[in-house]
This record gives structure tokens, sequence and C-alpha cells, in this order.
């Protein structure tokens, strides 16, 4: 397996996000999101940790970018922190954090790494959280243009890969439903959350999102696209649901779990409606679009990046279980990671994450064949190490070394097919503040010292050096 094995162009990458990696978390200017507020939450995050240091990139972006141009990486795939850039969500210009992307762009093209770059990585600015309640109001849409338009204007001139959103259902999933994730609203009885209403708000959050994420594609196609000349897409996470027997109930429960988590937001994307089972089974509670929405919504996207990591069964339930104890039980799916007591593959350290290389294959060729053959790129790749967080023993990481060169192949089965894949981004460069589970859990090729940041790059980060080392002809 080389980078020769993949179609000419073809970017290679890894990708981070802003919370989980930049630290610096208020400093020079920055405003609070609302993952620094949430993290505060006693027992939300395993240690009470947080992303204040987290591996500290805003300080140390060169010696990171180093290491991504030794390991022969084409692209790096970061996000821009929203209130780093406007401290309040709208008015106000950090032009100190402004500089830092400047600087941090500049020096990605110097190294001949093309940046890619996130609009937003589920750091909504708390300001706005506080003013109308986020993502909960359509007052969202004009605050989240405006920093789109902001960005594309100051930064559009270098950056030509724009992505609007990174995995918006997540948001509206754990951070509405169960609660787990900021803003950490829930109605769930058993939810540590403050207040929420878990069976309408996560439809609503992801009807917003839709809509912001339209709204700057709009902006970006008729103020700056012809000039600037790039592409924008968003990111969404795309597990791979397959049935758990060949019987038409766990079929149709299988493609209800697809609908419910990558079709929430492709269907309307590319058909301008949410999925049929998602009308059929919310009914009254799923926002809809008007007329002019539509418009707006349907097409909006040059690509759609997709970030996928594993696989399950999913099955159709015998009876619902009770409200409190599922997450967007309106799908009515059961899930499990067993069939006839064999499980689908080996697990990585977290707990949802599965090792089924299989599984990219068929969320690419089901892309290509539902939605009409989108560019695509791979934006999020990646395990975390069983038994991982050892020095210097994780450095030794063959089964991430594994797992790569087990999905690859895979995807390079569904490129040869058809599949319009443009990129790959392995998640992450480094090791990082990985959500609720906080330091606990190592995604980087290079692992990270949290005692003192210093970074060691791993056994994977060298198997990537040679896989995309350029060999002539
Ligand atoms: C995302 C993901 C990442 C995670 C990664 C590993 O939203 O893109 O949540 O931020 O760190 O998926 O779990």
């Amino acid at each position: 397996l080389s980078r020769l094995s993949f179609p000419k162009g073809f970017v290679f990458g890894t990708a981070t996000s802003a919370y989980q990696v930049e630290g610096a978390a208020s400093e020079d200017g920055k405003g609070p999101s609302v993952w620094d507020v949430f993290v505060r939450r006693p027992g939300a995050i395993l240690n009470n940790d947080t992303g204040k240091v987290a591996a500290d990139e805003y300080h140390r972006y060169k010696e990171d970018v180093d290491i991504m141009a030794k390991m022969n990486f084409d692209a790096y795939r970061f996000s821009i922190s929203w209130s780093r850039i406007f401290p309040n969500g709208v008015g106000e210009i950090n032009w100190e954090g402004v500089a830092y992307y400047d600087r941090l762009i500049n020096y990605l093209l110097k190294k001949g790494i093309t940046p890619y770059v996130n609009l937003h990585h589920y750091d909504t600015p708390e300001a706005l959280e506080k003013q109308f309640k986020g993502f909960l109001s359509r007052q969202i849409v004009d605050a989240y243009v405006n920093f789109a338009d902001f960005c594309f204007k100051i930064f559009g001139d270098r950056v030509k890969n724009w992505m609007t959103f990174n995995e918006p259902g997540i948001v509206a999933l754990y951070g509405y439903d169960p609660g787990t994730a900021a803003p950490g609203r829930c109605s769930h009885p058993y939810g540590n959350c403050r207040e929420g209403d878990s069976t309408r708000e996560p439809y609503i959050v992801a009807h917003n999102f839709i809509l912001c994420h339209a709204a700057a594609v709009q902006r970006y196609r008729k103020r700056y696209q012809a000039t600037q000349k790039g592409r924008i897409g968003i990111i969404l996470d795309f597990s791979w649901y397959e049935p758990l027997t060949d019987s038409v109930a766990d079929r149709q429960a299988a493609q209800r779990s697809r609908d419910f988590e990558f079709g929430w937001f492709l269907h309307p994307i590319v058909y301008g409606e949410y999925p049929k089972s998602m009308q059929e089974l919310v009914g009254e509670r799923l926002p809809m679009f008007s007329a002019g929405e539509i418009d707006m919504v349907k097409g909006s996207m040059d690509f759609v990046g997709i970030n996928h990591y594993t696989s399950q069964y999913a099955y159709a339930r015998k009876a619902p279980l009770p409200k409190s104890r599922d997450y967007l039980m309106d799908r009515n799916a059961g899930f499990t990671t067993m069939r006839n007591g064999v499980p689908i593959g080996p697990r990585a350290h977290s707990n949802w994450l599965y090792i089924v290389p299989w599984g990219i294959y068929k969320v690419v060729t089901y892309v290509k064949e539902h939605y009409g053959n989108p560019t695509i790129i791979i934006s999020e790749n990646g395990m975390d190490d069983p038994g991982n967080g050892t020095f210097p023993q994780a450095l030794h990481d063959t089964k991430r070394i594994h797992y790569f060169k087990s999905y690859l192949p895979q995807l390079k089965k569904a490129i040869d097919e058809g599949c319009n894949v443009i990129g790959y981004f392995a998640w992450s460069l480094l090791d990082n503040f990985e959500w609720t589970s906080g330091y606990t859990s190592r995604f980087g090729l290079v692992y990270v010292d949290y005692k003192d940041l210093k970074r060691y790059p791993k056994m994977s980060a060298y198997w990537f050096r040679e896989m995309l080392r350029r060999k002539k002809n």
C-alpha cells in the first residue's frame, strides 16, 4: 500500500479540532465556548479534565506542522474557534485570535501543507448560548453567517477547502438528549442536566444547524467562490449499521439507524427534505423547511466529509425501551456488536469503537448509491489503542497501524468501483482532549506527554511517512 495506490491528486492528511488541541482557552482575548463551561460541571468529564491546556497547539503549532511535514502529509484539517475570533459570538473582533490562525495557515503553506478549515467543532460561543440558547434559536443563523463570512474574507485568499460544521448530529443528539455533551441539556430523569426537552430539542437544533450550513454556503458562493476558487462542504459522522439478521424487520431497523444518523443531514442537503422514515416517526416534532429554505438547503455542498470509525449491528426491537433509557428513541432500533456470540471486530480502547474494515467500504458505496455519487472526503478515521497511555509502550502502536492497513484498502476498493473519494484524514495528528473521556483516550499518531507537552511520534506516524513517500513513476 502506498499513496500511488490511490488516484492522482488524492490528499492525505491528519485532523484535529480547536478545543481538543489548542489549549490557551482564555488567552489573548478568547471568549468562552459552551465546552469551556460544560467541562466545569462536576462529573461531566472523566477525572474532571478540561481543554484549558490540551495539547497546547496554540503555542506549539510550528512543531506540530513540522511533524506533519516530516511524515509526508499533504494536508491538515483543523478548526477555528469561533469565540477566539468573536469572543461574544458576534460584534467585536479579537484580532489576536485572527493573528493566531494567520500564523498557523501561513506556516502550513510555507511547509507545503494544505489547510482544510472547519468552522465549528462543537465549540459554540457561550455568549450566544446565554443570549438566545445557541442552536435552539434561529438567531444563530445570522450570527454564524457573520462569523463564516469573516473567515472567508480574511483567510479565503489562502484557504480553499472549507467545512461549515463537524458532526452536527452529535451535538444535537448528545448535547440535547442524554445531555452528555455541551451544552448538556436534557429532560431524562437520570440525566446530569439543567433543563431541556429531549423529545424535541435535538430536532430543532439539527434543523438550525442545517439552515446555518446552507446560509453560509450560499454566502460563500455569492460573494467569494468565484474569486477565491475554493470549495465548501460539511462533515458528518457515518457509522455503518449492518442488519443483525436478514429479516425485513432488521433491515428496516438498520435503514432507520442510517437515516437518523446521517440521512438526518445529508438527505436535506441533497434532496431538500428529511428522510421519509424520520418524517413518519418524528411527525410534527420534526421542523419543516419553507419553500425558500428548501431552495437554499438543496444542493448546498461541494463535497461531504465523512467521519467513519466503526460499525455495529442494528435490529428491530420487540418493544421500545422506556424513554428514559434510550437516545433518539424515535428511530426504534436496537444496537449490538455481537452476532451469534461473535463480536463484529476487535475492540479499540473506546467502548464504542470496534475495528471493522469493511464498514468504510459499505459507508462510501452507500453514499454513492443513495446520494448521487457526491464528492467525498474521509475527514476522520482512526482508533485509540487498547491499554494506551503507558509510555514508552504506547509508541509501539501496532494495532493502530493494522487499523489503517486494513481500512485503507477497503476505501481503495470503493474508489476503484467508482466512488468519488478525493481525500483521507487520519484522526488524529496527536493525542488530545477526547471530550467526556478527557485525556484517558489517545487517538494520536503522535504521543503527547501531558506533563511537559512533549511530542513523540508513534510507529503509526512513521508508517504513514513510508506509505506517503513519493516514489518515482
Ligand atoms: C468529532 C469527533 C472527534 C473525536 C473522534 C474520536 O466530532 O469529529 O468527536 O472530535 O475526537 O471522533 O472519538
